[in-house]
């Protein structure tokens, strides 16, 4: 039986992709390996959302170059988000690649690998595709927790990101299929889901008649299910009826992961997050007072482009009066074709580090000042 080896980059989505793409690669007869040392074919599936991610890749392929050269038949493939933004480049750069499958083109994978192999030349598959692999079934490692996408793609445009480059425009999944999806995985003995997209909040809004609170609902009803988490939610839709929904939920994990990025309201609208400050801490006011015990996470980005002392010190603040559960702390990177890059006032690599490293020391003197929350971060 051949094998394939596939390494992930990136977020949970890319890990489920990779669950998806082994599913479709065990229907043409593949086994799935752990050990790159014995795969016929190894796959990365990539992410391109901070330098940091890319460089990352290129560095495994420095070293996949080597394998290649001591195994001419191997047969080596970069997928997802870094693919579909970077296409024939990574061919120039790691000439050792043999095909490259952009974040449309996962449902092909099959196809294209047959013709690499068959035609025994480099193969690119980028394009947009109409149909989505939704319903392909996907090989998930773990037995018990599923992650199950609702929706690709996100509309939202933050002036710093490159999904909807990498990953199109919103496209959520109809609520039927997901519901059978997570049906057949609670008859394998599946007890937790995670629901997965971009901007979970917003599902639906590309269908008609159905928005998530009412899929929360839908999810919410299955027999067997145990624990409903879901990521990402957007400030930007969290709706009243959303907010009051959340409190019904018997079965939601009481966690919420409402990325804030900052807390300046000049930078907010500089990375058109489509929400201010004071209507931030009102939706977290809103949640707090519904479900006190809720546990409230966030991303944050320092040293975004014409970021100025005060507004540093405004995502400090809230950071203080909100004192999330946890956080993850990036720093701004700039990426190629995004706004964001071409905006003046780019704030130089030693500040971006500098406010970096007191964002985490603010952070985890607030975890540290509360045992409650600690216990729940652990
Ligand atoms: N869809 C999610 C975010 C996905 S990316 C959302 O909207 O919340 C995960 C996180 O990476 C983002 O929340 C942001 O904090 C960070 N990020 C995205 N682009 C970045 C960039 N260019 N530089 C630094 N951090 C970035
Ligand atoms: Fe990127 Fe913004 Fe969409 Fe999140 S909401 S994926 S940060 S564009
Ligand atoms: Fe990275 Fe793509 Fe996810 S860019 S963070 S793998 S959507």
């Amino acid at each position: 039986m051949k094998k394939v080896y596939i390494r992930t980059f990136g977020c949970q989505m890319n890990v489920h992709d990779s669950e998806i793409m082994a599913g479709l690669l065990r229907e043409i007869g593949y086994g799935i390996t752990e050990d790159m040392n014995e795969a016929d074919v190894v796959l990365l599936n990539t992410c391109s959302i901070r330098q940091k991610a890319e460089e990352k890749v290129y560095s495994q392929l420095g070293s996949l170059k080597k394998l290649k050269k001591e195994r001419p038949n191997l047969i080596l493939g970069v997928g997802g988000c870094m693919a579909q933004r970077e296409g024939g480049e990574i061919f120039r750069r790691s000439p050792s690649v043999d095909l490259i499958f952009g974040t449309h083109q996962i449902c092909n994978l099959p196809t294209i690998l047959n013709k690499v192999i068959r035609e025994r030349r480099k193969v690119m598959a980028i394009e947009e595709e109409k149909i989505d692999q939704e319903e392909v079934k996907a090989y998930r490692a773990d037995k018990t927790k599923a992650y199950v996408a609702i929706m690709r793609g996100c509309n939202n445009h933050c002036t710093y990101c490159v999904v909807p480059s990498a990953r199109g425009r919103q496209r959520s999944r109809p609520p039927e299929g997901i519901i059978k999806e997570i049906e057949n995985l609670v008859e394998e003995g599946y007890r937790e889901v995670t629901l997965l997209g971009q901007k979970v909040t917003a599902y639906g809004k590309d269908l008609r008649g159905i928005d998530f609170a009412d899929l929360l609902e839908r999810v919410n009803e299955i027999e067997g299910i145990e624990k409903i988490r879901f990521i990402t939610s957007h400030p930007r839709d969290m709706s009243d009826r959303l907010i009051k929904t959340l409190p019904r939920l018997s079965r939601a994990a009481e966690h919420l992961h409402l990325p804030v990025q900052s807390g300046s309201n000049r930078i907010l609208k500089a990375m058109n997050r489509g929400y201010n400050r004071e209507e931030y801490l009102k939706i977290i006011e809103k949640i707090r007072s519904l479900i006190p015990k809720m546990s409230i996470t966030t991303d944050i980005i320092v040293g975004f482009p014409g970021e100025r002392e005060k507004d540093f010190a405004d995502t400090l603040s809230l950071m203080k009066e909100v004192r999330f559960a946890s956080a993850y702390m990036f720093k701004y990177s700039p990426r190629s074709d995004t706004p964001a890059e071409r905006m003046l006032d780019q704030i130089p690599e030693e500040i971006r580090l500098k406010r970096l490293h007191e964002v985490i020391d603010l952070q985890r003197e607030i975890i540290k000042n509360n045992s409650h929350l600690r216990k729940e971060v652990e």
